[in-house]
């Protein structure tokens, strides 16, 4: 079959095949920065959408991964679905996505994690859970209206410029294809196993 030539529709797909067969968090990836003494991170997130050119997620900005992105915006994102024996490799610029559109993600998250991004200043030291969970429950029960989305929390957009989709084969011949942007086209390659 010809490479589709558009990977991230591509990529779509293999999402929803993975939801297909039911793989466990089919649309969870490893997000990828590098700080500013050079030294890599990595860390889970959700995928939110996939635009024509970009992919969509939501954080706290004032966490290491916000914090090491507004210094050096090139990321990577790794998918992979070991029952389907497919993984996703991207690299790519990763920007702040404008203020609506992390309102409207906000929006769209369950109660207990709206208020989870309100009581818990994610990645900062704490002496125990307990203040936090006591809080949480006190705005569960009393809050007579959802949140408002923080200003310190939002949407984070990565425009890929690399994608190489990887796809296992019985006799360990495994199928490689990168798709390099080149302006608004993709080129492909055919990589070695
Ligand atoms: C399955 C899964 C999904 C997650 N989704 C998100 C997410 O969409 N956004 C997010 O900020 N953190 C998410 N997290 C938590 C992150 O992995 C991480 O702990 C947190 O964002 C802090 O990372 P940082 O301090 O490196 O920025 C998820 C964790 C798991 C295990």
């Amino acid at each position: 079959m010809p490479p589709s030539p558009h990977p991230l529709a591509e990529l779509d797909r293999w999402i929803e095949d993975a939801g297909e067969a039911s793989a466990p968090l089919p649309s969870s990836v490893a997000f990828v920065t590098v700080g500013d003494d050079c030294r890599p991170s990595a860390r889970t997130v959700s995928l939110k959408r996939i635009e024509r050119d970009a992919l969509l997620f939501t954080s706290a900005l004032w966490t290491r991964k916000a914090r090491e992105m507004e210094s050096n915006p090139h990321v990577a994102l790794l998918f992979h679905w070991p029952s389907l024996g497919r993984q996703v490799h991207i690299t790519g610029v990763a920007t702040l996505a404008e203020r609506q559109l992390a309102r409207e993600l906000f929006a769209e998250r369950d109660l207990p994690n709206q208020l989870q991004s309100i009581v818990s200043r994610q990645g900062e030291p704490i002496t125990d859970l307990q203040t936090l969970r006591a809080r949480h429950a006190h705005l569960a029960a009393t809050m007579e209206a959802p949140p408002a989305c923080p200003e310190d929390w939002g949407a984070i957009r990565v425009v890929p410029d690399t994608i190489e989709f990887w796809s296992e084969a019985r006799d360990r011949l495994h199928d490689r294809l990168l798709y390099e942007r080149d302006g608004d086209e993709w080129a492909t390659t055919r990589l070695a196993p």
